[in-house]
């Protein structure tokens, strides 16, 4: 099976088929991991430009050492640094990293699709690394990833996904990813977080911790984004830690096997407990490493790959 996109904009477009294909061929990347040499050379001669008009830690180093491993030439951008701070346009600034030769464009941007505008009016790959809160694809392929690779299945799974809901681009791409591919999905949280057309997309929404988690296979933790946020959706961050909070405690009310998510990056006592992120039920840390193979096989199908041998 090819992959028939030339860009990554996010799961919504996206084919259960397709992001199968992505899973399977980073399963085949991460073998890479337990090699000495951890280097192919699928995209020799490719250039690869990192441009994060947002902060981050996971996905741009990610990125990077995913195209490294595939031996391509990368390029990290650093807005505060360059001629965007002279008022460069957006698009000024893309046409001229193309111009050097970018054949790959990895975006970060705080405004809803404007990854899809680069796409539209360039020739290099565009992969939207989160565009303000509507996408974080290879998030949630990697979620996905990790899910798959723990349980096995997605068929019948109950996932829930806890926190700030209405400002996450993860919630979105794991609930494009994860309904494509059979779990069932519930997202909890205080009521003004949770936006009410999700409904449509399958989802059911919970705002009671107990209720939302009672036999959860998977729960994924987000952050509250403060950043995001225009008004006050709840009364004080201590309320929602005491309401929402997972503590070992509650994480009693789930499976026993449960896994416990987080995208990152985690604020300790507040979304999740200290012992909870650390615990035994938590996959942070490996979903951090299948991040780097899922980009991988992200850089390499877009790159024309049928097949990762
Ligand atoms: N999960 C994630 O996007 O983390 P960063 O903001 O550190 O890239």
């Amino acid at each position: 099976m090819k992959f028939n996109h030339k860009h990554l904009l996010g799961l919504e477009t996206l084919t259960r088929e397709e992001i199968e294909l992505v899973l399977e061929n980073a399963a085949g990347f991460k073998e890479i991991f337990t090699r000495s040499i951890k280097k192919v050379p699928t995209l020799r001669g490719k250039t690869v430009v990192n441009l994060f008009y947002e902060n981050s830690t996971r996905t741009r180093t990610s990125f990077e050492i995913a195209a490294k491993r595939l031996s391509a030439d990368v390029i990290n951008f650093s807005i505060s640094t360059s001629s965007v701070a002279k008022g460069e346009s957006l698009l000024d600034t893309v046409h001229t990293i193309e111009s050097l030769g970018a054949d790959f464009i990895v975006m970060r941007h705080s405004c809803p699709g404007a990854p899809l505008l680069l796409a539209r009016k360039c020739r290099a790959a565009v992969i939207n690394a989160g565009d303000g809160p509507h996408e974080h694809p290879t998030q949630g392929l990697l979620d996905a990833y990790t899910i798959k690779e723990k349980k096995g299945r997605f068929e019948g799974l109950k996932v829930v996904i806890l926190g700030d809901i209405t400002h996450s681009r993860v919630a979105r791409s794991n609930i494009w990813a994860l309904t494509k591919l059979g779990a069932k999905i519930t997202v909890a949280g205080p009521n003004t977080l949770l936006p009410k057309p999700f409904e449509k997309l399958g989802v059911r929404l919970c705002s009671n911790l107990q209720e939302a988690i009672k036999d959860a296979d998977v729960i994924n933790i987000l952050r509250i984004q403060m950043e995001r946020q225009r008004a006050n959706l709840f009364p004080s961050i201590r309320e929602y830690t005491l309401l929402y909070g997972l503590t070992e405690e509650r994480l009693k009310w789930a499976k026993k096997d449960v896994l416990i998510m987080h995208p990152g990056p985690i604020n300790r006592g507040v979304e999740i407990s200290q012992p909870v992120a650390d615990g035994e039920h938590s996959v942070i840390l490996e979903q951090v490493t299948n991040g780097v193979a899922v980009r991988m096989a992200v850089l390499y199908l877009l790159s024309g790959g049928e097949e990762n041998e």
